[in-house]
């Protein structure tokens, strides 16, 4: 969700006034998904490397976080959206941690959409803490470390319960992953628009899933195998 300060520089205004349009359009994401029938959405709002902004800005930050979620939560929970959070979640003050685990209870059995929200996250600190959690395994002689292959690691990164994401948009004009999902974008269709993130509308949305349908996924194969595939699906 990129290109909130520039949005705000543009209208000579605060960097803070563009991440609270930037919030403003994490419904309009939301409100897409739940009428599309989009099963997942995973929104990287804040990365790792994120803490090492201006104090002044992580501190604004993280109170528009807090307010989000306590504005936010209910209207999801009423809606059937199931939220969750990936990241390292010690990084936040006690309140924060308390209302991302309270959100996550309150809407675990929801079934509309699956919304992650990766806050203090990153790729490598994902693929790092399941090496980590993989060695404990084989430390306490449950695992060898011969079983240790790509479901293994598979199974231990976020979102391992959901299929890898379909579809990768970046707004903001920039054309890298930026230390998201690392594994899980694997074969990730990417898609990039100039756009800035508070600028995101229903049209931008649509444009990138029309994009999506018309790629051809081969996954390594070759186009022959995978029209042959098609055709006997
Ligand atoms: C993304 O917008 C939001 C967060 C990282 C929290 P930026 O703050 O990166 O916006 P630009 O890139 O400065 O425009
Ligand atoms: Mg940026």
């Amino acid at each position: 969700m990129d290109g909130n300060g520039r949005w705000a520089q543009r209208r000579r205004r605060p960097r803070m006034i563009g991440h609270r349009a930037g919030a403003r359009a994490v419904n309009v994401c939301i409100d897409f998904c739940l009428r599309r029938g989009i099963g997942a959405l995973t929104l990287f709002a804040f990365s790792s490397e994120n803490w090492g902004r201006p104090e002044e800005e992580v501190g604004a930050l993280m109170k528009l976080f807090l307010n989000a979620l306590e504005r936010e939560v209910d209207e999801l929970h009423r809606r059937g959206v199931r939220v969750r959070f990936i990241g390292d979640r010690e990084r936040f003050a006690p309140a924060i941690r308390d209302r991302m685990q309270a959100a996550e209870a309150l809407t675990a059995a929801n079934q509309a959409l699956d919304l992650s929200i990766a806050a203090s996250y990153g790729g490598r600190q994902d693929i790092a803490r399941a090496a980590r959690a993989l060695a404990v395994e084989v430390a306490a002689g449950r695992l060898r470390p011969e079983d240790i292959d790509e479901a293994a690691v598979a199974a231990h990164v976020a979102l391992a319960d959901l299929p890898p994401p379909d579809l990768f948009i970046r707004t903001g004009g920039d054309h890298r992953v930026s230390n998201f999902l690392l594994w899980q974008l694997a074969y990730t269709e990417l898609w990039f628009t100039e756009t800035l993130w508070p600028d995101l509308d229903e049209t931008l949305l649509q444009r990138a899933l029309d994009d999506f349908a018309q790629r051809e996924r081969r996954f390594g194969l070759t186009g022959e195998q995978v029209a042959q595939a098609g055709g006997a699906a």
